[in-house]
């Protein structure tokens, strides 16, 4: 083994990661830097870029396939209907997975330090480093740790000749995968400003058009649309596509960040709206009503840790195995319908349902297992009864 010092740097090919390439040899003493592109789902232009910059840096170049890993995850959020604050959680999924396969490649490579150009701010500082910080490799934060800005990152790159064209990547900060795409930066930044449609590439305005259309499940987990069978990276791609030109999965909150920060936030995610919605009404039709009250706070918790960047820890196992359990009955299929932008459940159907369409007859006199209409008066003279006897010591003693 050389003693040549090489360190990974999770690279786009964007300004933030194009200056951490001279920084880090000149500021962090490493002699050799290779870039790591994970693959999660963005578009082609993105790679092309990378690519590009990394052969003006005669940046050794790694490019990382992991979509279907990615879309595993995104359903396993799916089981759990996970959605922090309304976002269904495209970046904060990718991260553990895109953090794991850079610490791989480095390892691989004999590296003995990993960099991301994440800024202090933001969420996905914290997600990375808590993939890499289970490791002994150096983990190094160029824009955080020399407290880069947009200006100085121009400059620099002007002044050194890097390749970035003008510092010019347009005017929002987008991140952009198989799950969602999200649109930050410049006058969104202020809470009261709409949005123009230019912010949207994902999602059509939506017209007075309407489509039905089924997502069928085992265990769970989407299977098929249309009853035509699907890998889960091929029924995400077409979703995307097929809800987004109905102006399904578009979103305008207020993010908690991590550290505390209040941000707004547009995201488009077609795809995960239509599947969690109808996700989430397979399980109204086959749980109890006290596995669906109980599985909310589950399903919230599994959205904290997902949001986190954690979905390994402990907790999230456990929480898994509840989920589970509860999703050995969400097998069935449910009908959606795009319309004014939303993606509603129109009908559902599983041999799991909790419903007895004799019980819930107006027209049969015995509901079920022998009980007649007759049975519930009982009840109902119950019914009530603390309540009327706790208002009538109220009253005598007012
Ligand atoms: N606020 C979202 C999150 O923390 C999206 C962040 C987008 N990241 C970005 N580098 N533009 O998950």
């Amino acid at each position: 083994m050389s003693d040549t010092k090489r360190v990974a740097l999770a690279f786009s090919g964007g300004l933030d990661t194009t200056v951490c390439v001279p920084l880090l040899q000149e500021e962090y003493g490493y002699d050799e830097v290779i870039g790591v592109t994970v693959d999660v789902g963005q578009p082609e232009s993105e790679f092309e870029e990378a690519e590009e910059t990394a052969e003006a840096l005669e940046l050794d170049h790694y490019v990382v396939d992991a979509k279907d890993e990615f879309a595993a995850l995104c359903f396993d959020a799916v089981r759990a209907n996970a959605s922090y604050q309304g976002y269904p959680l495209g970046t904060a999924l990718a991260r553990p997975v895109i953090a794991k396969a850079i610490l791989d490649v480095a390892k691989e490579q004999g590296c003995s330090g990993l960099a991301h150009g994440c800024t202090g701010k933001g969420n996905d500082q914290l997600r990375f480093e808590a993939v890499w910080r289970d490791s002994d490799l150096e983990v190094i934060a160029p824009v955080r740790e020399l407290g880069l800005t947009r200006e100085f990152e121009q400059e620099y790159a002007a002044e050194r000749n890097l390749p970035v064209e003008g510092g010019d990547e347009g005017k929002y900060s987008i991140d952009t995968n198989l799950w969602s795409r999200s649109v930050e930066g410049s006058e969104l930044e202020d809470p009261s400003y709409v949005p123009p449609e230019d912010i949207y590439e994902w999602t059509k305005a939506p017209t007075g058009e309407t489509l039905e259309i089924e997502i069928g499940f085992e265990n769970g987990y989407p299977v098929s649309l249309d009853e035509a069978e699907m890998e889960p990276v091929e029924l995400i791609e077409e979703l995307n596509e097929l809800a987004g030109g109905y102006g399904v999965g578009r979103s305008d909150i207020m993010e908690d960040r991590m550290l505390g920060l209040k941000v707004r936030e547009n995201y488009e995610h077609p795809a995960a709206t239509v599947l969690l919605n109808a996700h989430a009404a397979l399980e109204d039709l086959v749980l109890t009503k006290e596995e669906r009250a109980f599985k909310k706070q589950v399903d919230h918790e599994w959205s904290e840790k997902g949001y986190q960047g954690l979905v390994n820890a402990p907790l999230v196992r456990a929480l898994e195995g509840f989920i589970a359990e509860t999703q050995k009955r969400a097998t069935g299929s449910v009908t959606i319908r795009f319309e004014g932008g939303q993606a509603r459940p129109v009908g559902r159907k599983s041999k799991y349902a909790v419903y007895s369409a004799e019980a819930a007859s107006f027209n049969t006199e015995d509901i079920v297992g022998g009980i007649e209409q007759n049975d519930a008066t009982g009840v109902a003279k119950y019914h009530g009864f603390q309540e009327r006897l706790a208002n009538r010591v109220i009253d005598s003693e007012e």
